[in-house]
């Protein structure tokens, strides 16, 4: 068995809509159905007893590769990742099959891949796998990478209303929604949270003036010089008080409860350690609680205990520590809902304040504090206390958070019941924290856990408001480009700041920002992460979707132009029209419940792709009377196709006209292709429910940027044939021409060209080098200009490029440039290709005109 590519599907894919790890497995004969090696199936069982098989395909053996695709996804499973997605493929290569297994974060997809082929192989080879250590490996690495549980809560109850999301670190940075309609969050922070809100809330003496001023009750004290200063100012307050550092964190330095002027020194040089700044304040007896407000809400509270033993008379306080860490909720990081306590220097300290040490065996129930702060991170537990909130208290938490700033705020609030109001108890808000941790809301050790995410959520999108911006992609052979540039100026035209993409680059409001081939996701997903986008336009190359997969979750439209031979076969397995065909689906199959897929009627495998859109469906064709179109509109569905001189949009009775002499980019009607360009186009836009006077006038103002100039790519239909103009003369004009034309569909392909005496004979002879590849027939003349070339000089060096030539199989000389045109008319037919390389422009193209309207 050999693995010889792996890639990783980030997005909706060929297989299905789950990320996924893709392989390409080789397997030889005897691998490819694991009955001929029959000791393969029990030594895999042993090192995997919980290994699920995972059915092939009706009538297709059981191979390695079978095997391997089942070991990756049960070994993702068992160490608790929530996968269930997998398939293996047999290829066209005999024994060569593509491997497909869902993954939740991408690394560990990667290393379960790694995990399967060695334990298949130690299963092959009759070598020790240690399952053990895999699963610890693939679970370590999983906590590691995953979301943290606050920002997860907040990442879940986005998903559940559909708002997509995407990480932006592989720390707690996450963007939610699309383009302008995007909000950041970071952890418990978004993208509302003020900056100096979080500087107030970081200065503790600060937020106490500001709170005092809002009449919220706060334990009074002062900054404090020094420690005489502080043992001054503890006087001034009344003992006992509180000695703090002014923007500590996490307790640390804080002590509680000094009354003696020893204590107070002592803790003065404590805090001091910490922080420039010390504060001193008075002290409040009772409990600590942490008030979560999200905007104007109080949605949640809960009481911090420190960790803590109690004594049973027998074992020492290392000992009781160790029993209570032995509780399987307590965990080393974030990722459980409770921390292991730790017998550290704080720890030690604490002890020796209460007259112990790590050895005292403390007498039965009585309680021994090893921390003075409840921090679940250290060691603390936390009890729900929600619902016990009186609504006096939790006005004073939303005050303190609104008088700070902070949208997501956590109150920690020092008192002995949270049932009554702090006036009553003389109880009072200590700090406020920027970014609070949300474990303990969400998995208290004791009581409910309560739907913080979702309310962080709800603050910050209205309800049914998705963060979604419109979103098309359009796929085909052939039109991808004018179509979706079409689809954007019709967007532009509704006001809308269009990010769009496409094999020349990306463009923002119509500046453009890549260069470049960019029909791949990535570019999607930069669009959709530009600030400025209101809807976004993907030219969606197959490249990109078998590489990576969509760069989207979802689009609201979805165009497919046409499915042609032209394009490359035989990548990726890729070998037929039909293969090529499930490739241009996926945008399809990824429409969005309430989108639109436009699809080309006239197209039969396009046409199909009906069946797999999860959104309702435009049909377009030229021919109303495609039985496709019949079938569709007698349904009272959409339908778009060509009705005398006019594009019509009809759905059951009502019917929109457009004439074709209003759509420039048609040049009346006569270019085909463009007809078929603007039908998709409209389509979508229909799709999209941009007002028929914004389509209207938009289909009017577009000009494609080869039109507007004389001798520029200039278009002409002449007898069902496509003629273009143009004065391209050297190898990178020509280079360029042939790189536009070649996304043109066209039957046969015939270009004339001249050359002019005063280009280097290597630069003529380039010219039809390049020519000489794309084209099936090659008309030479002589212009008027030869610059002191001998006559028949310049055609020699042109006729001399062609003696390679891949694909010209006819070749003519003319003399004069219109000779050279008539002959190449003359050999046209419908669906034909002709490019004119033009010398004359103006007369030329008069000359052309004139042809063209006969
Ligand atoms: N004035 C006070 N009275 C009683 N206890 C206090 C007082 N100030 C702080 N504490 C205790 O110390 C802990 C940590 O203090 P706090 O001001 O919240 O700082 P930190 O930023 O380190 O969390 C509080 O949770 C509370 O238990
Ligand atoms: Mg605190």
């Amino acid at each position: 068995m050999e693995i010889s590519r792996i890639r990783a599907l980030r997005g909706p894919n060929l297989w299905s809509r789950h990320t996924s790890i893709e392989a390409i497995v080789s397997c030889t004969e005897a691998e490819c159905d694991i009955n001929a090696l029959p000791e393969f199936e029990p030594r895999l069982r042993t090192r995997f007893p919980d290994i699920k098989f995972l059915e092939p395909a009706a009538g297709q053996p059981f191979s390695l590769a079978h095997a391997l695709e089942s070991a990756a996804l049960c070994l993702q499973a068992q160490a608790g990742c929530p996968v269930t997605f997998s398939r293996s493929v047999a290829t066209v290569e005999a024994g060569t099959y593509q491997v497909v297994v869902e993954y939740t974060e991408e690394q560990v997809g990667r290393l379960a891949f790694d995990l399967a082929e060695q334990l298949i192989r130690s299963a092959l080879e009759d070598t020790p796998f240690d399952l053990e250590s895999a699963l610890k490996r693939l679970q370590e690495l999983d906590e590691d990478i995953r979301l943290g549980p606050s920002t997860g809560s907040i990442v879940q109850a986005a998903v559940a209303r559909g708002i997509p999301y995407r990480r932006l670190t592989e720390g707690s940075m996450v963007q939610f929604g699309w383009g302008s309609r995007q909000l950041r969050i970071q952890a418990a922070e978004t993208g509302f949270t003020s900056a100096i809100a979080e500087s107030i809330a970081q200065d503790k003496e600060l937020t106490k003036t500001l709170l005092d001023a809002a009449g919220v009750p706060v334990p009074n004290g002062r900054s404090v010089s020094d420690a005489e200063d502080a043992w001054k100012a503890a006087c001034e307050i009344g003992s006992p008080v509180v000695v703090k550092p002014r923007d500590g964190n996490q307790g640390k330095g804080v002590a509680v409860n000094m009354k003696t002027r020893e204590d107070v020194l002592n803790a003065y040089a404590v805090a001091h350690a910490i922080s420039e700044d010390v504060i001193v304040e008075r002290y409040i007896s009772g409990h600590d609680y942490r008030l979560l407000v999200v905007g104007t809400q109080l949605v949640a509270a809960a009481r911090r205990e420190p960790p803590q033993v109690t004594g049973d008379g027998e074992h020492n306080i290392a000992q009781l520590i160790e029993q209570v860490n032995r509780d399987p909720r307590r965990g080393d990081g974030h990722a459980t809902s409770l921390t292991k306590i730790r017998l550290d220097d704080i720890a030690r300290a604490t002890l020796a304040k209460q007259g112990y040490t790590a050895e005292s065996v403390p007498p039965k129930g009585v309680r021994v504090v090893l921390r003075n702060n409840a921090n679940l991170s250290t060691g603390g537990t936390a009890t729900d206390v929600t619902e016990d909130v009186h609504p006096d208290l939790a006005a004073r938490a939303v005050e303190a958070a609104q008088m700070v700033g902070l949208d997501i705020c956590g109150v920690d609030v020092v008192c002995e019941t949270v049932i009554q109001p702090l006036e009553e108890q003389g109880g009072g808000i200590v700090e406020v924290n920027a970014a609070p941790g949300l474990r303990m809301h969400l998995q208290p050790s004791y009581g409910k856990g309560r739907a913080v995410g979702e309310a962080i959520i709800s603050t910050m999108f209205k309800d049914g408001d998705d963060g979604r911006i419109p979103v098309v992609a359009v796929a085909g052979t052939n039109g991808k480009t004018t179509t979706v540039k079409l689809i954007a100026h019709l967007l532009t035209a509704n006001s809308h700041r269009v990010g769009m993409t496409g094999t020349d680059g990306v463009y923002i409001s119509g500046k453009r920002i890549d260069t470049g081939d960019c029909s791949g996701p990535r570019s999607a997903r930069n669009v959709l992460m530009h600030p400025d986008v209101d809807a976004a336009v993907f030219e969606t190359a197959r490249g990109g979707v078998l590489r990576e997969g969509l760069g989207f979750d979802r689009c609201n439209v979805a165009v497919v132009t046409n499915i042609g031979e032209g394009d490359h076969l035989g990548l990726n397995f890729i070998t037929t029209v039909e293969d090529l065909a499930v490739v241009k689906r996926v945008i399809v199959q990824n429409v969005a419940p309430g989108g639109t897929a436009v699809l080309n009627a006239a197209d039969p495998m396009v046409a199909s792709m009906a069946s797999v859109c999860p959104g309702s469906v435009t049909f377009f064709a030229r021919d109303v009377h495609h039985p496709v179109m019949t079938m569709h509109r007698a349904q009272g569905r959409r339908v778009v196709y060509v009705d005398g001189d006019a594009i019509v949009a009809a759905e059951g009775r009502n019917a929109q006209r457009i004439p074709l002499a209003d759509i420039p980019l048609t040049r009346g009607g006569t270019i085909g292709f463009q007809v078929e360009n603007a039908m998709a186009a409209i389509g979508a836009a229909w799709g999209l429910g941009i007002d028929w006077d914004v389509v209207r006038k938009g289909l009017l103002s577009f000009v494609n940027d080869a039109q507007s100039a004389p001798g520029r790519f200039n278009l002409f239909s002449y007898k069902g044939a496509t003629l273009i103009a143009d004065y391209g003369h050297n190898p990178d004009a020509i280079q360029a021409l042939v790189n536009a034309v070649e996304s043109m569909p066209a039957k046969r392909r015939s270009v004339v060209i001249s050359g002019a005496g005063d280009r280097r004979d290597i630069d003529l002879r380039r010219q039809t080098e390049i020519l000489g590849d794309a084209f099936d027939s090659v008309v030479l003349y002589e212009d008027a200009c030869q610059r002191g070339r001998a006559e028949g000089e310049v055609v020699g060096l042109l006729r001399d490029g062609l003696a390679n030539a891949k694909r010209a199989r006819s070749v003519k000389e003319i003399k004069g440039e219109f000779a050279a045109i008539d002959a190449a008319l003359a050999d046209l037919a419908e669906g034909d290709l002709c490019l004119i390389l033009i010398d004359q422009v103006e007369e030329a193209l008069a000359y052309i005109a004139e042809k063209v309207k006969q």
